[in-house]
């Protein structure tokens, strides 16, 4: 029997599901808000610890004024977990050995349980990507910033400070984003009481696909297939015929430019100046080649850069490997989780939805 295809919502877009003090996505106008600040005054030098200190502000009573020392502290309690890092496991794409590492964390619904979820994709990441290349993991110095200590974990030596600003400008731009995907996710499990550490691993499941966390890998393969600005035009027209989308472009609710792109773009560049700058102005003729052929392509649906896109060349400049990209998105995003994982507790019924039976009725069935 062929299954019916239901008309329901689809994607249900423009469907409001919660009301929220966190952050507002406004598509028309390109901009994001977060906790009435927008994003472009928080991405140029707030650093990650005082945007999830601004994140939880209300939702937790014990909330220390400067939230640094507790995350560090909470970075050394998760790296117990990197023990139970096998070859088995480490021999997994990293976002499915860190969403394994993160389930061994106990749930509950306190701040201490908040941090460490917020320190755990920080910490495992590079552990798993480390252990990938044959290496030993690097513990955690509680009392560096956290971007700094990630990079540290990662290549084992300090980082630079640019590195470090191009990290915390991305933690913090990727940190809340509306009811997202994983967003509503995380928000679904929390209604059912179920702890921070099952939103968390449910947010990061959804943003584990390539709809939506999963983009910049994609975006950095589709740059080395093209090779060179001259290749653009053709490889992008070939993929669109193959009925293929092109990741880092498109996006649910912007119908401008991604705001959080144009907050990247900066530090792309600065970190790119210093290996001269190629790759990204490569990176920006692909960039205008393939919006020039989607406004052709997709005349009345306006597809515009979105942060995945620029995501991908940040990440690739700070030396993470492509596979481990939805991981670093995972580190600033599970803030967001947690925060809105808090609020849904705080006031939110259970989540739970109605679907209109469109199936055989028990006698068209027998
Ligand atoms: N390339 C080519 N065509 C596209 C793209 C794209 N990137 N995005 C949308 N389209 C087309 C679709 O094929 C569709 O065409 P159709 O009507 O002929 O079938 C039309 O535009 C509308 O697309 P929808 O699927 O309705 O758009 P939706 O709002 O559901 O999807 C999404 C948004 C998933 C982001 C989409 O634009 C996409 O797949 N982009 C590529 C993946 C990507 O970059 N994801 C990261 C998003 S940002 C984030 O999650 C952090």
């Amino acid at each position: 029997m062929a299954l019916q295809t239901a008309s329901s919502p689809d994607g249900l877009e423009g469907v409001v599901a919660a009301h929220t003090v966190l952050s507002e996505v406004d598509g028309a106008a390109g901009r994001l808000i977060i906790r009435g600040r927008s994003l472009d005054d928080l991405a140029a030098g707030v650093p990650f610890e005082a945007l999830v200190g601004l994140l939880f502000d209300g939702f937790f009573d014990d909330l220390p004024a400067d939230l640094a020392p507790a995350l560090g502290r909470a970075r050394a309690e998760v790296f117990a977990e990197v023990a139970h890092l096998d070859p088995a496991l480490a021999a997994h794409e990293p976002v499915v050995a860190v969403r394994a590492l993160m389930a061994r964390l106990a749930d509950g619904d306190d701040l201490a349980t908040a941090l460490r979820l917020v320190a755990a994709p920080a910490v495992f990441t590079p552990a798993v990507v480390r252990a990938q290349a044959g290496k030993a993991p690097v513990a955690p110095d509680p009392a560096l910033g956290h971007a700094a200590d990630i990079l540290r974990m990662l290549h084992g030596t300090p980082a630079t400070k640019e590195a470090v600003a191009g990290l915390d400008t991305y933690l913090v731009t990727v940190s809340d984003h509306g009811l997202n995907a994983s967003t509503f996710a995380a928000r679904v499990v929390a209604s059912t009481r179920a702890g921070l550490t099952s939103a968390a691993l449910a947010g990061l499941g959804a943003l584990k696909g390539p709809l939506h966390g999963g983009a910049p890998g994609p975006v950095i393969e589709m740059l080395d297939e093209i090779g060179a600005p001259e290749n653009a035009r053709a490889w992008i027209e070939a993929a669109l015929a193959r009925k293929e989308r092109l990741m880092g472009f498109g996006h649910r609710i912007y119908r401008v430019r991604d705001p959080r792109a144009d907050a990247l773009k900066g530090p792309v560049r600065a970190l790119a100046a210093a290996k001269g700058g190629g790759r990204v102005a490569f990176a920006e003729a692909v960039e205008q080649a393939a919006l020039d052929i989607l406004k052709a392509h997709k005349p009345d649906r306006p597809l515009d850069t979105n942060v995945e896109f620029y995501t991908a060349l940040l990440l690739e400049a700070l030396a993470f490997p492509p596979s481990a990209f939805t991981c670093v998105f995972a580190m600033g995003r599970v803030a967001g989780w947690m925060a809105h994982a808090r609020e849904q507790l705080a006031g939110g019924r259970l989540i739970r939805p109605q679907s209109v039976y469109v199936g055989p009725l028990p006698l068209q069935a027998a």
